[in-house]
Parts: C-alpha cells; sequence; structure tokens
C-alpha cells in the first residue's frame, strides 16, 4: 500500500506526497481585498517545507460574501493580479496550488457586510448568530455566476484548480442542511431540492473553466448535530457532486464550524473512509492530525489519498520533514 510519502496523480496534478495544506484563513489581505506580501511570504514558507498540494484560504466570489475584514476576495478582474503573484510564487518551488471559493451565507454578520446577511431561509444558524434573508431566485443565479466568475479568474491567475467551499456551516452547507434550509421552492423540500444550488453552482463553475481543469470541494459531510447532515447523506452528496463534476473530495463536516469542540485526533476520517467507498475520485481527509504516524497509517490503511494537516502545519511550516523523521525516512 502506498504511504505518506507516496507521491500521487490527482485529475493530471503531481502530487509529491500525500500531505495537504488545507484552506486556513490569514485574515491578512491587502485594504483591497487582494493578496498581500505576507500571504505570499506565509505560502511560499509551507510550499518549501515539502507539501504536496496547497489549498489557499476562503476567497469570497461576490462583496455579499464576506466573512470577515480581512478576507481575500476574487469578485473583480482587478484582484486579479496579485492572485497570479501568489500561485506563481507556490509554483516557483514545485508544488501545485488551489484556490478555495466561498460564500458565507449567515455566517457572517451586517458589520462585515453593511446590509442584512442572506441564506437559504431565513434561519440563523444553530449557534445564533444573525437571521438572515432569504434568497430568491434571481439572487441564486446571481451568486451562481458570481462562483463562476470567481473561478474563471483563479484560472487566469494561474491555479491549478479551484474548490468550491460546501462545509462548516457556510452559504453551501446552509442550503444542504436541514437545519437551515427551509425552503418549500425547487432550492428546498428534499436532499436532490438542498442540493440543486450547490449542485447549479458546480455546473456553472465547471461550464466555464473547461472539462479539463481541477475541481474540488469541501464537503461537509457531517453537521454533527441533530437533525442536520448525517454522514449517510453525507455519502449521498459525495455521489450527488462527483456526477455534477467534482474531481476530488475534500472531507470535512461541522456545521457550526472547522474544529467542532471535543474533536479527536482523525476526526474526519471515518466519513472520509465511507466516502472513499462509494466513490471513484481521490479522498482528502482532515481533523487534529499532527503526527507522521497517524497520517501515514491513514494513508497505509486505504482510509484517504490524502491527509490535510491544518494548525499543525501553521505551528510547524517544515510538518512534512518532521513527520518523515519520525518515520525514520530521509
Ligand atoms: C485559522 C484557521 C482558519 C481556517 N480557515 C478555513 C478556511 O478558510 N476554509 C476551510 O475550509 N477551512 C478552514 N479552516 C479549517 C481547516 O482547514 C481544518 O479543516 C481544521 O483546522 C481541522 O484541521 P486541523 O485539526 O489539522 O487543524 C481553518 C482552520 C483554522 C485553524
Amino acid at each position: 500500500m502506498p504511504g505518506l510519502f507516496s507521491p500521487i496523480e490527482i485529475d493530471g496534478l503531481n502530487l509529491k506526497n500525500r500531505i495537504v495544506m488545507p484552506p486556513m484563513e490569514t485574515n491578512r489581505a491587502t485594504p483591497e481585498d487582494g493578496v498581500s506580501d505576507w500571504i505570499i511570504d506565509h505560502y511560499v514558507e509551507r510550499a518549501r517545507g515539502g507539501v504536496g498540494l496547497i489549498i489557499i484560504e476562503h476567497t469570497f466570489v461576490m462583496p455579499n460574501g464576506r466573512f470577515s475584514p480581512h478576507q481575500l476576495g476574487l469578485y473583480k478582474d482587478d484582484l486579479v493580479s496579485g492572485f497570479r503573484q501568489l500561485a506563481d510564487a507556490i509554483h516557483a518551488e514545485g508544488v501545485p496550488c488551489i484556490l478555495q471559493l466561498n460564500h458565507a451565507g449567515s455566517r457572517t454578520t451586517t458589520d462585515a457586510i453593511g446590509e442584512q446577511p442572506v441564506s437559504a431561509s431565513a434561519v440563523s444558524l444553530p449557534t445564533g448568530g444573525e437571521v438572515p434573508r432569504e434568497l430568491s431566485t434571481v439572487e441564486i443565479l446571481e451568486i451562481e455566476h458570481a462562483f463562476a466568475s470567481a473561478a474563471r479568474r483563479a484560472k487566469e491567475a494561474g491555479f491549478d484548480g479551484v474548490e468550491i467551499h460546501g462545509a462548516h456551516g457556510f452559504l453551501l452547507n446552509q442550503f444542504a442542511s436541514p437545519l437551515t434550509n427551509k425552503r418549500n421552492d425547487e432550492y428546498g423540500l428534499d436532499m436532490a431540492g438542498r442540493m440543486r444550488f450547490p449542485i447549479e453552482v458546480i455546473q456553472e463553475v465547471r461550464d466555464t473553466v473547461g472539462p479539463e481543469y481541477t475541481l474540488l470541494y469541501r464537503l461537509g459531510a457531517d453537521d454533527m448535530i441533530e437533525g442536520g447532515i448525517t454522514i449517510e447523506d453525507g455519502v449521498e452528496i459525495a455521489r450527488l457532486i462527483v456526477n455534477a463534476g467534482i474531481k476530488v473530495v475534500d472531507v470535512s463536516g461541522g456545521l457550526i464550524g472547522s474544529r467542532p469542540p471535543d474533536m479527536i485526533p482523525g476526526q474526519f476520517v471515518p466519513q472520509a473512509a465511507r466516502i472513499k467507498k462509494a466513490i471513484d475520485v481521490p479522498v482528502i481527509t482532515v481533523g487534529l492530525i499532527t503526527t507522521g504516524e497517524l497520517a501515514d497509517d491513514i494513508i497505509r490503511d486505504g482510509d484517504a489519498d490524502l491527509v490535510a494537516i491544518g494548525r499543525a502545519l501553521l505551528k510547524d511550516a517544515n510538518w512534512p520533514k518532521t513527520a518523515a523523521t519520525d518515520l525514520g525516512l530521509e
């Protein structure tokens, strides 16, 4: 069986190992929402540290989809040049890079966007927050278009692919989850209806970037709250998104955020393993994976094709080298 340091090809991209830097917001964009020197240095350091793939932090696709004040945005063409510098700098280290695209929906605040946040329904997240305004069908189509335009810009900037953010209680997760989608129209009611918006986002992005471009989806495979998406739903959603054109499924969960309380090492490994059995594209797993031994076991056991190392990689940019040493490798 392959291990953590076995190379892998995913949708035409050659990765030197199975270690992924998952998207992690730095909140260090320029005042114009663009790429700063600090951000470039941050990712180049991790590329030099030996990761196989970098997924850049969530980047908002239209102004009312912003999550935080200094978040990256790619909602207009003027922003492309900064992103090109970022992609070029990472590529110079021989590492492929993906850009994560997001709309925060009701996980943002009126303070952050200057208007009432929007969502599938006028229902706040289970943890509270503001009561959002329900999106109209016309507005839903505008957001789909914004995802597609941002993906077009990411491709122009030289990224090897984009990841659509469908987890952690952001807008696509809000549509997919029965806890936050109470719509009675074609964008609600049942699984097919609740997934209609995320699927249309994927399809419009795919139509815009073409059949060869690499598309990942960060899948909220388990809301971890009673009445929300369960792993059985997660498996069904995984099948739907792969049918719609997703080439790599990045399995995560948690409707109220990416780091649920009482997180255990390898938190989303069981979900990834279930999903991996149901689909035939590569699967990424995540969740408090901090040692080379655990990461290597996950790959050798066939539970996932790639492992994402989040906070451990923020602490130690050379985590891959540390892990190799721990495993007794060069
Ligand atoms: C500071 C920070 C920012 C994050 N930002 C994002 C993000 O932009 N997009 C996303 O999908 N997940 C985000 N996450 C979640 C991580 O990608 C990852 O799933 C989570 O930290 C669990 O992995 P870990 O235990 O290895 O850190 C963030 C996590 C942290 C710690």
